[in-house]
């Protein structure tokens, strides 16, 4: 197993965590299985992300579309937060690493958006150690813009783009996106602060893709020569 850290390892990572479904249907499952391997597995490649090297980890978790679904898929994928929350803690708390949820938090159901507040109050400790994982949640990036551009607005002032990305609520550049489940889109994730991120793509259902998956796509990452439009 690769566990040496990446020399150049991406600061900032966002992970679009798709196949969950469609892994438990491969093995005849209910769809709900597989978010619950999904949210183990989320714990499992997060903490590699961050030996590897990764300062701030991003996974989408749950769009603005897909609060949409059918109420027992959702509802389960919500409970998972419950469930497993003792097991993140832990997990990051080991790793001394701060957590942030990001999204329209408002949409959830109170007991919900209470677990996501006290985990992050629970880790909050390390927010001076620069490792942060954190989870969109009922997240759509173009709402997240038009929140952002809103604000300014509000204040009268014309802002820079560096000025709109200190407006996100995700405010950070991403360098590297990795994108599980086969499809090679973006579906609406974190699209300004990763106009010059490394796009990866991996065939493997997201419960299936594991630490030595993740170790190949930060090689990958390494290897490329990032030039921002410039000619070097
Ligand atoms: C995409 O797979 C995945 C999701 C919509 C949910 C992802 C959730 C987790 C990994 C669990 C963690 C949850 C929380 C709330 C922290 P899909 O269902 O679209 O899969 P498919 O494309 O195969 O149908």
């Amino acid at each position: 197993m690769h566990t040496d850290k990446i020399i150049a390892a991406p600061e900032t990572v966002g992970i679009i965590m798709d196949g969950n479904g469609r892994w438990a249907q491969a093995r005849s499952l209910p769809r709900k299985e597989g978010h619950t391997k999904g949210m183990i597995n989320l714990i499992e490649i997060a903490s590699a992300a961050f030996r590897l090297g990764a300062k701030n980890v991003v996974c989408y978790s749950l769009s603005t579309e897909n609060l949409n679904r059918e109420k027992d898929e959702l509802e389960h994928i919500l409970s998972l937060v419950l469930r497993y929350f003792d097991a993140f803690v832990d997990a990051f708390r080991s790793r001394k690493v701060c957590a942030k949820f990001v999204g329209r938090l408002d949409l959830l159901p109170e007991e919900i958006r209470y677990s996501l507040l006290r985990t992050e109050s629970l880790l909050a400790e390390f927010a001076g150690t620069g490792r942060t994982i954190y989870i969109a949640i009922a997240y759509g990036s173009r709402a997240e813009i038009v929140d952002a551009v809103n604000k300014a607005i509000s204040r009268g002032e014309p802002v820079t783009e560096q000025e709109l990305l200190a407006e996100l609520s995700f405010p950070l550049e991403l360098d590297l996106i990795i994108r599980t489940g086969g499809e090679r889109r973006l579906s609406n994730f974190f699209l300004y602060q990763g106009a010059y991120a490394e796009l990866y793509f991996s065939d493997r259902y997201f419960p299936d893709f594991s630490k030595e998956d993740l170790h190949e796509a930060f090689e990958w990452y390494a290897s490329r020569q990032r030039r921002r439009g410039l000619v070097l």
